[in-house]
């Protein structure tokens, strides 16, 4: 079906289900859904080591501020365009501006969206791989008596190897789109189901057992006592990139997960639970982690390797090392997966949609094009270290092109695109915000607030400003 047809069914008022799409079985699927894509290896490998490397509890709160001003405005937005334009990313913004009588160019922000998942995916589906390599070796044992220079060396080793790699990424991109190839209820939602709750079951037992070591208050403070003479102007960007990346913002999983969000679930709870749990499962993760940091006497400040160099030091230690280290690493890989799932679903959607292919072969073309694009990543940590573009290696210009580049400018395009293009009656109606001063709030921030926040940080990622 064409993007036209699609737009005129959604405008003839017809469902979803009469464009040959899926739906949530309930609002409650959409939340497990939607928390699944923005809980994964942001806010389990990379909240946790930013954190560290920025100081702590200031850093939090900044964080915290950027969700609630950022994050969670643009959340709604995107849930909103992907329910009421009921298609793919570039397709529901295409429904949205043609309703509003806005330029059909605003259709290329949904395009970009679907390309930042897709590039996104080419090397998360990489890093999620080592979650997967780690858990046999905990449970196995292999992390006992490492110490800070034989677990970099274990590390690197792995890194060093572009068989293996390849190995584990390709398994993890087989098991994305297998479950993204069987659709929205028979692939995501039957998967989800068992997924989401053994990720929570997995993270509460690791917080329990962190409980146990002594070192937990030690955590906390670290966490939540906040010393603002250790935050720099370079913490509130990191912060606020965080915020896109961590809600799986302006790549086009919260617009297509939108989309099959059945009529009359309340936007702006929902996306507000989700935005809750994202946060709790990050600090939770923080109080998982931080703890065996403190107990083995290690540096909560690391960097990147806080998860895959620090804490399989403390793994290697502590009593129960290989079971607690092994549920640890099956967690992330949970948690990689679910977000994984996410990513490419837009791609799936907006080829079957766009260019009226079979959900199947949308994946196999979409699965094809993205291993032959994870190689670049795999060979930049190996053979291909030493080629650089502007300084940076293939995975960290991806890196750097989509978290740096690509999300700020299409999550400012969306807010402009909601809050200056469509009307307010519309965006009140599409949300569900029923209280008139809460609404009158909402729009201030949308309209003014995010997109001068993210203004702010774009600038400064280009080095224009501050
Ligand atoms: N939110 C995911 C994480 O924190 O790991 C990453 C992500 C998923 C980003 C889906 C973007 C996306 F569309």
């Amino acid at each position: 079906m064409s993007q036209d047809s699609i737009a005129a069914a959604n405008v003839a008022g017809a469902s979803s289900s009469a464009t040959g799409r899926g739906l949530w079985s309930s609002r409650w699927m959409f939340f497990l859904a939607a928390t699944g894509s923005a809980v994964g290896l942001g806010n389990i490998w990379k909240f946790p080591y930013i954190t560290g490397e920025n100081g702590g509890g200031a850093f939090v709160l900044v964080y915290l501020a950027c969700i609630l001003v950022i994050g969670i405005p643009l959340l709604m937005t995107e849930v909103m365009i992907g329910r009421r334009g009921r298609a793919n990313p570039e397709g529901a913004i295409a429904t949205l501006a043609k309703r509003a009588g806005a330029s059909r160019h605003w259709r290329k922000l949904g395009t970009m969206a679907v390309l930042t998942g897709f590039l996104i995916l080419s090397f998360y589906s990489v890093v999620a791989g080592w979650a997967l390599a780690y858990a046999p070796a905990a449970a196995m044992g292999s992390f006992a008596g490492l110490d800070g220079e034989s677990s970099g060396a274990l590390f690197g080793a792995m890194l060093g190897d572009p068989w293996k790699l390849i190995g584990y990424g390709t398994l993890v991109l087989l098991l994305t789109l297998g479950i993204v190839g069987l659709g929205v209820r028979e692939g995501l939602e039957r998967s989800l189901r068992f997924m989401m709750p053994g990720l929570f079951v997995l993270l509460l037992v690791l917080v329990g057992y962190a409980t146990t070591t002594g070192h937990f208050g030690e955590a906390v403070h670290f966490l939540f006592a906040a010393d603002f003479s250790k935050l720099s102007a370079q913490s509130v960007l990191v912060a606020l990139g965080h915020a896109f990346f961590t809600l799986s913002l302006a790549s086009g999983a919260m617009m297509v997960y939108g989309s099959y969000l059945p009529a009359g679930t309340s936007i702006a709870r929902t996306s507000l639970m989700v935005a809750l749990a994202d946060t709790g499962v990050a600090l939770l993760a923080g109080l998982a982690i931080f703890p065996l940091v403190f107990a083995n006497g290690l540096e909560p400040g690391a960097g990147p390797g806080l998860i895959f160099v620090t804490l399989p030091i403390a793994f290697g230690q502590m009593p129960f090392g290989q079971l607690v280290g092994g549920l640890f690493f099956i967690m992330l890989a949970i948690a990689a997966l679910t977000s994984a799932i996410s990513l490419s679903e837009p791609t799936i959607a907006w080829l079957s949609e766009k260019f009226a292919i079979g959900r199947l072969k949308a994946v196999l073309l979409s699965g094809i094009t993205l291993w032959l694009l994870s190689l670049g990543t795999v060979l930049s940590f190996n053979l291909w270290s030493e080629f650089t573009l502007f300084g940076k290696t293939f995975f960290d210009s991806l890196d750097y092109l989509t978290t740096n580049l690509m999300m700020p400018l299409g999550g400012l395009g969306t807010v402009l695109f909601t809050g200056w293009a469509l009307s307010r009656t519309t965006v009140q109606e599409a949300l569900g915000i029923n209280h008139p001063q809460l609404f009158k709030l909402w729009w201030l921030v949308l309209r003014w607030l995010t997109p001068l926040g993210i203004l702010v940080v774009f600038l400064h990622t280009l080095g224009l400003f501050g």
